[in-house]
């Protein structure tokens, strides 16, 4: 059984004080034991606030982006190792802001898989196609190719150590989410290229998420579908009530208000 995940990712929003702030909210709202896992993913100088306030918690920490490399010269970066002290989880890669404003490749997404995996870090893997990509009906051809790159030379089991989240570029920020059935057409269609590489156990244990405007009132629509396992949420993830709301949406049955 697929434990679904939401994760938060803040990206550029939110100091150390603020993050802090948040945690202790959302902590006093999410007190159920949920079904789900909950991460969220502050930016790179709010994450050591944060694994203070979440120790103790089973909320867990994430960040949005990481160099390859274990250290060295790379003016500006920060290392998976670097990341793992400081108490994350995951790490969000190939994030299309990534891709889009900072020129990331599939090849350099690859390095920095590998990379993480090395460090026991769990990659939240980004892939999804933009606007016009759609409309010229070529959305599986580019997440194709996405995941041909990005997951290139992975073995069964380190495929298991994956998340990956289709979140398609012209839903992200726009308030426009893809239909329940988009999301679990192209889901299904990850969770295929992954039986095809590792086998049928290994992407059958794999979580997809979807991501893009996911609120409180479409999480359950998104979820319900059999290849949903669970959302990246940027915009509606930096309110705690909200975020709540959405973790509480995609728990249906629950009974936890
Ligand atoms: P959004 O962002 O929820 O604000 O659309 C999602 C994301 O970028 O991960």
């Amino acid at each position: 059984m697929r434990v679904p995940l939401i994760a938060g990712n803040w990206k550029m929003y939110k100091t150390a004080a603020e993050a802090g702030d948040f945690i202790r909210q959302l902590k006093t709202v999410l007190t159920a034991q949920l079904r789900v896992e909950v991460a969220v993913c502050p930016p790179f100088t709010a994450l050591h606030a944060a694994a203070l306030e979440l120790a103790g918690s089973r909320i867990a920490l994430g960040a949005q982006n990481m160099h390859w490399e274990e250290e060295g010269a790379y003016t500006g970066e920060v290392s998976p190792r670097m990341l793992k002290e400081a108490g994350c989880r995951y790490v969000i890669l190939g994030h299309s802001e990534r891709r889009q404003y900072f020129h990331e490749t599939d090849q350099e997404i690859n390095k920095k898989l590998k990379a993480a995996l090395k460090w026991g870090l769990t990659p939240i893997v980004c892939v999804g196609e933009k606007l016009a990509e759609r409309e010229a009906g070529n959305t599986i051809a580019v997440v194709n190719a996405q995941l041909e790159g990005s997951l290139a030379g992975l073995a069964a089991e380190e495929l298991t150590r994956l998340v990956i989240a289709y979140e398609p570029v012209w839903a992200i920020g726009t308030g426009r989410t893809a239909q329940p059935e988009d999301a679990q057409q192209v889901n299904a269609f990850i969770r295929s290229v992954l039986t095809t590489r590792g086998g049928a156990a290994a992407a059958g244990a794999i979580r997809i998420l979807y991501g893009g405007s996911v609120k409180p009132d479409n999480i359950a629509s998104l979820m319900a579908q059999p290849d949903v396992d669970g959302a990246l949420v940027g915009g509606a993830s930096l309110r705690p009530d909200v975020f709540a709301a959405i973790v509480k949406g995609g728990c249906p049955g629950e009974g936890n208000g």
